[in-house]
């Protein structure tokens, strides 16, 4: 299973990732994650790209297409791959098509904006794993710690109010044109053309995942 989670910030790609990427067993490739990983690791990557990301900007086409292609190259991506937040723009979907990368299912997860500045505020997250909380919605057993492994949960830099709604408006003007991109391009039926779903984010987390694997069975 080969395929991209689209959908703004805050639509629950990274909470559904988590689902499927257990259901088919392949890896998560969040190209968010791995620049907070390069942030935490203090390289100069992630230097550079912590003033981006804190101003809800994009980081560079050329970057995150080079730090795909080298995940890409990893054993564990030869049966196939989940995209999370990748690509978030034209020049990042070409740059896949033109190396050749299938995609067999692009997931939309659908949610009004209006919902978006409450996921985030209440988001608590877990960067090891990748596993999300909400405070509210989708809260841990044990406040402010992660169920599986005990760990403290953080609280991401990029989601004060503003960062929100910075990133919103360059999800709207950069990255939304690619649900059109690939809803085009599955319906021409060309030969390694996707298959498109689209899929309501809203309601509880386990309603929003079996819609997802209903939608993924298809
Ligand atoms: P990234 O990490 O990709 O962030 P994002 O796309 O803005 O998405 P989020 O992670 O904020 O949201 P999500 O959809 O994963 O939602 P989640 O499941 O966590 O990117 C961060 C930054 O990195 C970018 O701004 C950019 O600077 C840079 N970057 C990354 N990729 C890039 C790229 N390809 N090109 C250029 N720059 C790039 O859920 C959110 C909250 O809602 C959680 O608290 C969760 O518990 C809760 N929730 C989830 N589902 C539900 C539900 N059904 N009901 C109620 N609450 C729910
Ligand atoms: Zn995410």
């Amino acid at each position: 299973m080969r395929l991209i989670l689209l959908g703004a910030p805050g639509a629950g790609k990274g909470t559904q990732a988590n689902f499927i990427k257990e259901k088919f067993n392949i890896p998560q490739i969040s190209t968010g994650d791995m620049l907070r990983a390069a942030i935490k690791a203090g390289t100069e990557l992630g230097l550079a790209a912590k003033k981006v990301m804190d101003a809800g900007q994009l980081v560079s086409d050329d970057i995150i297409i080079g730090l795909v292609k080298e995940r890409l190259k990893d054993a564990d991506c030869a049966n196939g791959y989940l995209f999370d937040g990748f690509p978030r723009t034209i020049a990042q979907a070409e740059a896949m098509k033109d190396s050749g990368v299938t995609i067999d299912y692009v997931l939309e997860i659908d949610v009004p904006d209006e919902m978006i500045l409450d996921r985030m505020t209440g988001r608590r997250s877990h960067p090891a794993s990748g596993r999300v909380y909400h405070v509210k919605f989708n809260p841990p057993k044990v406040e402010g710690v992660d169920d599986v492994s005990g760990e403290p949960l953080i609280q991401r830099d990029d989601d004060k109010a503003e960062t929100v709604s910075k990133r919103l408006e360059v999800y709207h003007n950069q990255t939304e044109v690619l649900l059109g991109y690939y809803g085009k391009w599955a319906e021409s039926g060309l030969p390694g053309a996707p298959k498109y779903r689209k899929i309501s984010g809203v309601g509880p987390v386990e309603q929003v995942r079996d819609n997802a694997f209903a939608a993924l069975s298809e």
